[in-house]
């Protein structure tokens, strides 16, 4: 089954240090790739790096703030020093406040961390890009991509936002070699999500409401990851996966 391995591919995760995108660096490291950890934090993407390493895999750091369309655009030019085969675009924040109380800098924050610099970040590496290198960008999405998440009117708009952006990219970039999907993650226990899920009865009512009745482990997420990945979804482009126990079909 070697559509389903990445060896001698390159590739760049985003929001690395922890979380989804951290487990989700495990396995497509697991699955061969050498693979470029970015986050803020040096010190946790060390730890994620040390980690794949003791597994066999490797990796390399690069610290960045993508909070901003420069840091964007200088680490795409970092990076397009060597071909670039995949990108997951898992770096992300949320902010929670009633719609009517929403200020406008927490928009543009989540607006500019989960959608703008995402964008910016896949056309620059596309501008960039050594020679006609296919590539793989997969976004993030959330249940926000398809319903919305009460009290988090920016996240959900970044979300929703992000599948008008794979299917721009994919249909704009098929003719480049360049596939362009989403994974879309249900409930899973990370920092984004601690201050809901450490609430009991927010707790019970979310698990109560997944078919699988439990949240999702964030290692579930690789083999979705490894898939768009590779070249076993050679044929697959403008699509999001959505893995949430079974969620959105309840
Ligand atoms: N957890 C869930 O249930 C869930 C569900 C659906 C979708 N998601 C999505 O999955 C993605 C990862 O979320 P998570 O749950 O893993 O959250 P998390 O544990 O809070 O991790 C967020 C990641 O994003 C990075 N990040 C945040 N701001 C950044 C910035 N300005 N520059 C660079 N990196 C930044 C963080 O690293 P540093 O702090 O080191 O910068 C961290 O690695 C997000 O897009 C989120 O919307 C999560």
């Amino acid at each position: 089954m070697t559509a389903f391995r990445l060896d001698d591919r390159h590739v760049v995760v985003t929001g690395a240090s922890r979380g989804l995108g951290r487990a989700i660096a495990h396995a497509i490291a697991a699955a061969g790739a050498f693979v470029t950890l970015v986050a803020r934090s040096e010190a946790q993407l060390t730890e994620t790096k040390t980690k794949i390493e003791a597994s066999g895999g490797a990796a390399r750091v690069r610290a960045a703030d993508l909070s901003t369309l420069d840091a964007a655009a200088e680490l795409a030019r970092d990076l397009t020093t060597r071909p670039v085969h995949g990108v997951v675009h898992a770096a992300g924040i949320t902010h929670r406040a009633d719609a009517q109380d929403f200020d406008d800098e927490a928009l543009r924050r989540v607006l500019t961390v989960n959608l703008h610099v995402p964008i910016a970040l896949a056309r620059e590496l596309t501008r960039h890009r050594v020679g006609s290198t296919p590539c793989s960008h997969v976004f993030i999405g959330s249940l926000g991509s398809s319903i919305a998440i009460p009290r988090a009117i920016a996240y959900t708009a970044s979300k929703a936002g992000i599948l008008g952006v794979v299917r721009s990219l994919a249909t704009e970039w098929a003719a480049l070699g360049i596939r362009v999907n989403a994974i879309s993650p249900g409930y899973f226990r990370t920092d984004l999500t601690a201050d809901l899920l450490d609430q009991a009865a927010e707790l019970a009512r979310i698990e109560q409401r997944i078919p699988m009745r439990r949240l999702g482990r964030p290692e579930e997420l690789g083999g979705a990851a490894v898939f768009l990945l590779s070249d076993a979804s050679s044929y697959v482009t403008g699509q999001q996966i959505i893995v949430d126990g079974g969620w959105l079909a309840n």
